[in-house]
Formats: structure tokens, sequence, C-alpha cells
């Protein structure tokens, strides 16, 4: 039996899909616990080509559990669609696949509204580049105590009595501070009494399945989205998602007990990317930013952004090792540093003659911060075909191994490529 979180070490976007897909084999249970459709990645399985933002992934095999914990913000539209196309697929989602807490908040109509509403009326340089899914006010309801919860459209006057009031006020926002048009109470009740009805199965409570499954000795894998540079308490502030992103989040996200987790992982991209706005400190501007970004396909899944390219930033990795208690890092990408020249790790930065070996929380600090680098040799070799740590060119090995002390964290997975197979399984935390 081992529980184990995957999360992402930088801004999101490390390669978590194919190694949750990974690890998924050895899980009998998958399981979100934060973010919502913010969130997506792609996977490729015989040839058809599959695209998640709120479903695990892990529902790809017949045999697996996936839930959606209370810490996840859900878009019933979003989760509803992604359900039919499954089944357009030959894979039906079946209330004995999938369990949707009832205390995980719904995204509703006017949160994306009043996202994109609030992100329209910043100045360029205060936007956040948000998602535009909603998120933010979601979360932001919740915190305020009037957020309405999936098991809350179950009973008819409950949610009617919480979409009034959430109407009436949200009406005032839209029309009176962005002077945009008002939403209807009749159109959003009629819409999620229909979502009511197809979810009704599906929501129960994920705290007491999971701690049933961990009594029966399951394996149960959480599931991060987003980065930890992207926490709502611990990152860039304010250019952030709306939650937690950390491994603790893992537990209040779900309902799980921290003396139950096993191990920790974190994916750690080779190269560092950010999408959205927000301070980077090792990002490049230059020929080798573009060879990243290209080389690397570098674009978001959820919104199709170029994703900011750079340099690895240990800083930024440490600071992940720490605040998650990383146990082993799962080091992807690898192959895109392949024939990119001699390569630079961050290992510090300076801002106003000061040096900084953690990120600082005040954004003017971080928006200045310049990253000190250390020089290490490149390769030229094409590795995407190696599947020993052996065959690895001497400088490759060298980065890892580099990697490796900055951040006092051995490796426990390298990516080499996009493929399921194109992967070094160095230790299995579920072993
Ligand atoms: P939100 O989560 O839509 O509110 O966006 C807040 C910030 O988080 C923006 O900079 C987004 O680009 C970023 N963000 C949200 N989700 C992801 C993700 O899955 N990967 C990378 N960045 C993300």
């Amino acid at each position: 039996m081992a529980n184990v979180i995957i999360i992402g070490t930088q801004w999101g976007d490390e390669g978590k899909g194919k190694i949750v897909d990974l690890l998924t084999r050895y899980a009998d249970y998958v399981v979100r616990f934060q973010g919502g459709n913010n969130a997506g990645h792609t996977l490729v399985v015989d040839g058809k080509k599959y695209i998640f933002h709120l479903i695990p992934s892990g529902i790809l095999y017949d045999n697996k559990k996936c839930m959606i914990g209370n810490g996840v913000v859900i878009d019933p539209e979003i989760l509803l669609g992604e359900m039919a196309e499954l089944d357009a697929t030959g894979l039906p989602v079946t209330p004995n696949r999938l369990t949707i807490s009832e205390n995980a908040h719904l995204i509703m109509p006017y949160h994306k509204l009043l996202d994109g509403a609030s992100e329209q009326s910043k100045e360029d340089g205060a936007k956040i580049g948000t998602t535009g899914r909603g998120i933010g006010p979601c979360y932001g309801d919740k915190i305020l105590r009037t957020g309405i919860k999936a098991g809350d459209i179950l009973d008819e006057a409950l949610f009617r009595e919480k979409l009034r009031e959430n109407v009436e006020e949200k009406n005032f926002l839209l029309t009176e501070k962005y002077q945009a048009a008002p939403i209807k109470f009749d159109d959003i009740l009629r819409e999620f009494l229909g979502y009511a009805e197809q979810l009704a199965p599906f929501i129960g409570n994920v705290s007491v399945e999971l701690d049933e499954a961990r009594k029966a000795g399951k394996h149960i894998l959480f599931e991060g989205a987003q980065g930890t540079q992207l926490d709502i308490d611990h990152g860039t502030y304010p250019f952030v998602t709306s939650s937690n992103t950390i491994a603790g989040n893992a537990c209040t996200g779900t309902g799980f007990g921290p003396a139950h987790i096993d191990a920790v992982i974190g994916i750690l991209k080779a190269y560092t990317t950010r999408v959205g706005s927000g301070p980077f400190p090792s990002e490049l501007f230059d020929e080798t930013g573009d060879a990243l970004q290209k080389k690397g396909g570098e674009f978001g899944a959820t919104t199709g952004r170029k994703r900011r390219c750079g340099w690895l930033d240990t800083v930024v990795a440490r600071d992940a090792v720490r605040l998650n208690g990383i146990t082993g890092l799962a080091i992807t990408k690898l192959d895109v540093l392949s024939n990119q020249g001699n390569l630079k790790i961050a290992t510090s930065y300076e801002a106003d003659g000061k040096r900084y070996h953690a990120m600082p929380g005040n954004i003017r600090t971080v928006e200045r911060l310049t990253p000190c680098y250390e020089d290490i040799a490149g390769w030229q070799e094409d590795i995407s075909r190696v599947r020993s740590i052996e065959e690895l060119p001497v400088a490759a090995r060298d980065y890892v191994k580099r990697v490796e002390d900055l951040t006092e964290t051995p490796a426990s997975v390298l990516s080499v490529g996009p493929a399921r197979d194109e992967t070094l399984l160095l230790r299995n935390p579920f072993e």
C-alpha cells in the first residue's frame, strides 16, 4: 500500500500528465484535489487523442477509480462534456468509476463573466492573464462563504435560495461595476437543475471513500494541477491561481490525513516555462528561448497560448522541495535540451545588492530579481531512445546529477520524449 502525491514544481505545464499516466498503472485510485478546468493535459493512447481538464486520466484504465475532491472547482458543463466525449469513444463514465465530492464548489456562469470582466478592467501590467474559466471568482465565493457546492444542487430549495442571493449580488457587480449585461436567475436555475439530474449518481463523500480504500490497502495517487509558484499562498502573488497547489492541499482538498502520505513526486521540467503574466527571473528573450519554445512545443493545453521559456531555476526547484516535502523528482523534457549549446542553471538571485536563495515574498522585489547562473556543458546527441541512465551522454548525466545536488533530492523519473515508453523509471514511489 502506498499513497503518492504528484505536484508541479514550477509555474505549471511541467508535463504532469505523462507522469500521472505512467504512475496511474500502479494506483487503484486517482484523485484531483485542487484547481479546475484551468488545468489540462493531452494524452495519446492507441493513436487516439484525449484532452482532460477535470476527470483524472486514470479513467482510461477500466480498473481504476477516479475522484474529484472537495478542493476542486467544477464547471458542470465542462465535466459533463468530458464525460460525453469519453462515452462517445466507448468509455462510459459510470458512478463506480467516478466520485465527485459533495463539498466541491461549482463554477457558475457569473464566475466566468466576472473573471473576464475583472481581467478586462485591469491595466496591462496588472492583468493576471487568467485562463478565463471563472476559477478565481469561484474560489473567492467559497472563501466568502457564499459559494454553491456540488451537493447543494441536489436540494432544490437550498439551491434556489443560494442562487437567488448570488444572482442579486453578481448582477449588482456586473451592471454597476463592469457595465455588463445582467444574468437571469431562471436561466441558471433551469440549466443547473438539468446538471443536477445527470450528476446526482456521481456525487458522494470522497473522504469516506478514500479512507475505506486506504484501510483496504489500496494505492492512491493524488494528482496536482498547476505548479508550486502558482500557489495562492506561496507563489508569486498576485500572479498565481486561486488555490493551494502544493502537496498539503492533497489532504485538505480531499479529506485525507497527512500521516498516510508515503511519497511526494515533484515534476520538474528540465528548463522553465510560464503562461500568463507575472515575474519569471530566468526567462529568455533571445533565440535560445525561441528554440526551447519551438522544440518543446510550448503552447498552453487549455488556452493554446505560447509559453514563455527560460533556463532551469533551482531556486524555484528548492522552494518546491521544501514547500511540498518532495521525496523524488520527475525531470521531464530532458530531450528538449539536446543540441542547445552550453546550458545554464539559475542557482540564486540578486536584487538591490542583496542575494536571495528563496523566492522573496514582495512582488516588487521579485520583479527586480536577476538570476545568478552556473554554466553547465550541453550535449548534442538525441536522447529520446535512451532507456537507462548509463546510456545517457555524460553531459546529460552530469546535468541530472547537478539538479539532484542543488535540490538535495534524487531523481525518480527521467522523461526523454512525449510517448509512454520514452521514460526512465529509476525509483517507483509505489514500491
Ligand atoms: P486562473 O487559474 O485561470 O485564475 O489563472 C491564474 C494564473 O494561473 C494565470 O497566469 C494562468 O496562466 C495560470 N494557470 C492556471 N492554470 C494553469 C495551468 O494548468 N498551467 C499553467 N498555468 C496555469
